[in-house]
């Protein structure tokens, strides 16, 4: 492996699984009782909002009695201590990464503590309930909030800022994601493209694990912080 400066880390939704948040794709194929297409996409919303708000809203309530775990308290040491540059690119739309302290974050599919106005197209925190038609905290409109959460169909957010981030790292590592949703399930071959080692971190192979170096399987509450203390000690 080379010398390492820059790297770029990919979460999903594994990395929430031992703080009690549901993984997508159970045995069942279903997410919390629902298929995708029926909670996950703007056909969805536009055919039944009040579903799609109540869904969202459960999800948003569950945030209360959840916690980070030590995966995201190692990733976000790393943050802190990491000289070169680093950014940590996570599908999930919880806030674990968040109240763990990581900085260098972005929120590829969106948060479930932030609303979009379709009124005035303006942003803002958002922890209550959306099915209870509230007002838009910047323009005052009632009825016009959706979460804001990138469903099936519509482009995940910050690209270009990602692209270019893979492209210059040296080190890409995978943490807790089944490989199955494009773009992100694509990066590790961009990473690798531009000359990156690669790294996947997760219970079960993942679709994609033969384009990876380097496979741990395991927790990642377990495998995380060991792979940081690594990385740590050469610095
Ligand atoms: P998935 O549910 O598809 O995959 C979670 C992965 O985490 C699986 O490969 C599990 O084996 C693994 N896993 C489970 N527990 C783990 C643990 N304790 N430690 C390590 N790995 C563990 O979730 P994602 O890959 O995140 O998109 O799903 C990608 C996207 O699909 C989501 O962001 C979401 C969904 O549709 C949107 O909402 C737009």
């Amino acid at each position: 492996m080379n010398e390492i400066n820059n790297i770029v880390i990919l979460t999903g939704a594994g990395i929430s699984a031992e703080s009690g948040v549901a993984t997508f794709r159970g045995p069942d194929g279903l997410w919390e009782g629902h298929r995708v297409e029926d909670v996950a996409t703007p056909e969805a919303f536009a055919r039944n909002s009040d579903l799609v708000q109540k869904f969202y809203d459960e999800r948003r309530a569950k945030l209360q009695s959840v916690h980070p775990n030590a995966a995201h308290a190692a990733l976000a040491k790393l943050d802190e201590k990491w000289p070169g540059d680093l950014l940590l690119v996570t599908q999930n739309v919880d806030d674990l990464h968040d109240r763990a302290g990581a900085t260098r974050l972005l929120h590829m599919h969106g948060e479930l503590n932030s609303a979009w106005c379709l009124a005035c197209d303006g942003r803002s925190h958002f922890d209550g309930e959306m099915a209870l038609d509230p007002a838009c905290p910047k323009c005052d409109q009632f009825g016009y909030l959706r979460p804001d959460i990138v469903w099936f169909g519509e482009m995940p957010y910050e690209m270009e800022r990602i692209e270019l981030a893979l492209a210059q790292c040296d080190l890409f590592v995978s943490i807790g994601t089944s490989g199955a949703v494009y773009p992100a399930a694509g990066f590790v071959q961009s990473a690798r493209h531009y000359g990156a080692h690669t790294l996947e971190m997760n219970l079960d192979p993942s679709e994609g694990s033969l384009h990876f170096h380097e496979n741990r399987m395991g927790k990642a509450g377990e495998l995380v912080p060991t792979w940081v203390e690594e990385v740590l000690s050469h610095v």
